[in-house]
């Protein structure tokens, strides 16, 4: 019983088994077997005292955040080119940057940067946009190989309204996407790929259908974008007339959940019936407020996401986002949907702590399996948070520190897989 991947944690430990119920049981033992969560105990059972124990004494314990929606070549852009909205965005910031991916020397110094500080970052998990470069795109894959995390990356398709520097024709998009897939598909243990036509406008029908067949050919998933913002909408309407809405136009392009496992980013101006649509899909919707704030794209209505049970996670969207931390996301998560409350529309109650602790919990982790929890059978994936450098007077039950410390974040230890990562530069 003394392989690497099997111990115990002693802290306090707390999770989310749904939006609404919040497990905190302090003074315990998280036991991981094997890279998988055993249970949480208040005694250590008989059967595995022999198990490696490290106290962290008055720590928090919780499952790693995931970040269901980033791109790693715009990391170098965070903080810049704010001042735009999301289509003029796109061509004076993010596609000269992208371009740049295609000088591996380049992506190696960038995309190095970005590893390095997704490792030390509390994300566990993420599903993350390269650019539509295979080599780059590869060698995203080996850096974050090293990291130990666990992720999805795409090599993006575009292959229409795009510049010339990241256009590629429908065959070449296709060939290429064919042999990234083959390089990496069973090249590394935490890594695997994801389809990624960037969003609808930059892709053709035909490349769309081609990339819908891989994913069912190969039983992988796919991520894209979806109802961000209002020109972008209007433009969908023109590129795709003989679709009743965004999501429908994904639809009748063989896109849209329906056996391929899917994550659609943004999701801001949705109509009911794209919303049920999205139900009956089980599509997977990456909530990104940071980013829709700073592109003013909007407030999506997560409370009616969560009413009608749809399958929703948290995204950073770096660089619309400004943020690497799923913690601050989780903030302007609760944030933007106060403002939408009180704005907007009074029937959508703001979302809560807990629910937001689940969002960027178990909420994203669903799409990576059973991830993003401590109930028995879950991926062992945790995050050890000191608060003790956050000086208070008052005495705080266990949520309260758990709030406090998703508004203040500070992490002190951090494994996926039962693995220990390495938080120093
Ligand atoms: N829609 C298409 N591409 C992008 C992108 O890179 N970022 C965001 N936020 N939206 C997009
Ligand atoms: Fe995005």
């Amino acid at each position: 019983m003394k392989d690497e991947n099997s111990f115990i944690l002693k802290g306090n430990i707390i999770y989310s088994e749904s939006p609404t119920k919040l497990i905190c049981i302090p003074q315990s033992y998280l036991i991981c077997m094997e890279g998988k969560v055993e249970g949480v105990y208040q005694e250590i059972p008989s059967e595995f005292e022999n198990l490696l124990l490290k106290d962290h004494q008055d720590a928090l314990i919780i499952p790693g955040l995931v970040d269901l929606h980033t791109h790693a070549p715009q990391y170098a852009n965070r903080g810049l080119g704010m001042d735009q909205e999301l289509l003029h965005w796109l061509e004076q910031n993010t596609f000269p940057e992208e371009e740049k991916y295609a000088d591996l020397d380049y992506a190696k110094k960038a995309y190095s940067i970005f590893a390095a500080d997704l490792r030390k970052s509390a994300t566990t998990r993420a599903s993350i946009f390269g650019t539509i470069h295979k080599q780059s795109t590869l060698l995203l894959m080996d850096l974050l190989e090293t990291t130990g995390l666990g992720c999805m990356v795409g090599k993006v398709n575009m292959d229409r309204n795009s510049p010339a520097g990241l256009c590629e024709n429908r065959q070449q998009s296709m060939e290429d996407t064919l042999s990234w897939l083959m390089e990496s598909k069973s090249k590394y243990r935490r890594i695997t790929p994801v389809i990624t036509p960037r969003f609808l406008p930059s892709c053709t029908d035909e490349l769309l259908k081609d990339l819908s067949r891989i994913c069912r050919s190969y039983q992988l998933p796919l991520q894209s974008h979806l109802s961000e913002n209002l020109d972008e909408i209007d433009w969908v309407k023109e590129l795709f007339p003989k679709a009743i809405g965004y999501a429908d136009a994904y639809s009748q392009l063989d896109l849209f959940g329906n056996e391929i496992p899917t994550i659609m980013a943004h999701c801001v101006h949705l109509t009911n019936e794209e919303m049920d649509l999205i139900y009956e899909n089980r599509v997977f919707i990456a909530h990104c407020p940071t980013s829709n704030t700073n592109l003013s794209s909007g407030i999506a209505p997560v409370r009616a996401f969560m009413d009608k049970e749809l399958l929703v996670g948290l995204g950073t969207d770096i660089a619309a986002g400004n943020t690497l931390s799923i913690f601050q996301v989780m903030v302007a998560a609760i944030q933007a949907s106060k403002l939408r409350w009180r704005l907007k529309d009074q029937d959508l109650k703001p979302l809560t702590i807990k629910e937001a602790f689940y969002l960027g919990t178990k909420g994203g982790g669903s799409f990576f399996g059973k991830v993003g929890s401590f109930e028995k059978g879950y991926e062992f994936d945790a995050i050890v948070l000191e608060d003790n450098s956050i000086k208070y007077p008052q005495s705080l039950s266990l949520e309260e520190r758990l709030e406090r410390v998703i508004y203040l974040s500070h992490i002190k230890d951090k494994y996926v897989n039962g693995n220990c990562i390495s938080l120093l530069d």
